[in-house]
């Protein structure tokens, strides 16, 4: 049985949470394979939101095994608050494995990530400021803490270590922080990751790919935020592209199945970096207020523009996309007039090719669609879809050549259009 991967194609926010919970009875394993939280993946069921950072949507599921991968960055205070908030709504949750090698956000990391953006000013990235950039630079500078750690019997002087480590850094810095409250809940959150079955995820994803059992590998992020490939330096600190499921499970290239890329029906961002598609006008407004474009995670606004297709395609490839999720179609529903980026002019030229130097003096080029003027929210038939709508897809497919297998058109469970 192959592995199949769930992955944002834009700036992250495509609707990922929703899309895993969705899928999720159609999977025996959800397995999340890089990012941390800085990750809000929200899905909504019986009229109730959840949103969940660090553990993978398909939780609310009993039947299927839910795995947070080696890849994946773990905040204890911030998995201790979400497992508490399952616990309360589930009573129990008996379907989370946790990687040995799934290396720890300690507090000073989350100190760190505030110093580093504070000194950075005018050009700093707009992090989430959860520690992620400082745990990530731990692990390839091979200081790094991992959950395998709590269960060595050397957990406080590799801790200790660490911090001491940081304080030192921090030296650097003009900041005023205080630890104390910080650690008291880091230590309770250790406690709290006790409880689950810590394992060696490789060999058990390995095992259950032999046993045919169906795997989908969730990805946080988008991959216009690859470490590699995003608009760096404006970009997380993992590789947000499918090739990081392999890397951040444990498994073989040769073993991905198909890789659903999810994005949404026009193109948000939050933090900083270069957005060619932005729209600063009443449209954008529009798009943040019917959207209700706000973190997840930080409750920022999010910036809002037309939907990419040079964007849209280049992703395409660096994924090997075999199937498009197209979410938040309805949010579109009022708009008369709809644009779509085919092509960008960069300091005169056009090209059809993302850029490198995506600071450039970029001006995408539209083509226009009409709306539809519709509300589609109660929709469940692709067929009962406006025609314009479905033009709009049309195109869309065609020109990234990948067919669009689902359609959203609002938050809820129910609110999906398999194609
Ligand atoms: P993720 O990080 O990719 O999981 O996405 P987020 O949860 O951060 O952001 C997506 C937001 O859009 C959430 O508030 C979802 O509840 C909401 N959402 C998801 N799909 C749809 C949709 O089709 N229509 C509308 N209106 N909202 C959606
Ligand atoms: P999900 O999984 C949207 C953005 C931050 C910032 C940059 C770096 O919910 O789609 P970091 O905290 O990683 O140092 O921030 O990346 N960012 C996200 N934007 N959705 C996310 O996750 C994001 N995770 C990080 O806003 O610009
Ligand atoms: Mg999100």
């Amino acid at each position: 049985m192959k592995v199949d991967v769930l992955l944002g194609l834009q700036w992250g926010d495509e609707g990922k949470g929703k899309i895993v919970d969705v899928l999720t009875p159609d999977y025996d394993v959800i397995a999340r394979f890089q990012g941390g939280p800085n990750a809000g993946h929200s899905l909504e069921f019986n009229h109730i939101k959840h949103v969940l950072h660090t553990i993978p949507s398909g939780i609310f599921h009993k039947e299927s095994l839910n795995i947070i991968g080696n890849g994946v960055v773990i905040d204890p205070i911030i998995f201790k608050n979400e497992i508490d908030k399952l616990v309360e709504i589930s009573g129990s949750i008996d379907n989370l494995y946790i990687s040995k090698k799934a290396h720890l956000i300690i507090p000073t990391h989350r100190i760190l990530d505030a110093a580093s953006e504070k000194a950075k000013g005018k050009t700093k990235i707009g992090s989430t400021l959860k520690g992620i950039g400082p745990t990530y630079m731990d692990k390839t500078g091979r200081n790094g803490l991992r959950v395998g750690d709590i269960i060595s019997g050397k957990f406080i002087e590799k801790y200790e270590a660490l911090k001491e480590k940081h304080l030192a850094m921090l030296k650097m810095y003009d900041l005023e922080f205080s630890l104390e409250d910080y650690e008291k809940g880091f230590l309770e959150g250790i406690e709290s990751i006790k409880k689950f079955k810590i394992i060696d995820s490789e060999f058990e994803i390995n095992d259950l790919i032999k046993q045919d059992k169906k795997i989908l590998a969730e990805g946080a992020q988008g991959t216009l935020l690859d470490i590699d490939f995003g608009s760096y330096p404006f970009v997380t600190s993992s590789n947000t592209v499918c090739a990081g499921a392999c890397i951040g499970l444990g498994i073989a290239p040769s073993t991905i199945g198909e890789v659903h890329g999810i994005f949404k029906a026009y193109c948000t961002r939050v933090g900083s970096g270069p957005f060619p598609t932005e729209l600063f006008d009443a449209d954008g407004d529009k798009l943040r207020n019917v959207g209700h474009e706000f973190g997840a995670t930080t409750g920022r606004p999010r910036r809002c523009g037309w939907m990419d297709l040079v964007a849209l395609k280049y992703v395409v490839m660096l994924n090997g996309v075999t199937r498009l999720i197209m979410t938040k179609s309805d949010v579109l529903d009022g708009f008369d007039s709809i644009k779509i980026a085919t092509s960008y002019k960069v300091n005169g030229e056009e090209t059809i090719n993302f850029p490198y130097e995506i600071e450039a003096e970029i001006e995408p080029i539209y083509k226009e669609f009409k709306g539809w003027n519709t509300d589609i929210t109660n929709i469940n038939n692709y067929k009962d879809l406006p025609n314009n709508l479905k033009t709009y897809i049309k195109y869309i497919e065609d020109e990234v050549g990948v067919p669009v297998s689902i359609i959203s058109v609002g938050p809820d469970r129910n609110q999906t259009i398999i194609k």
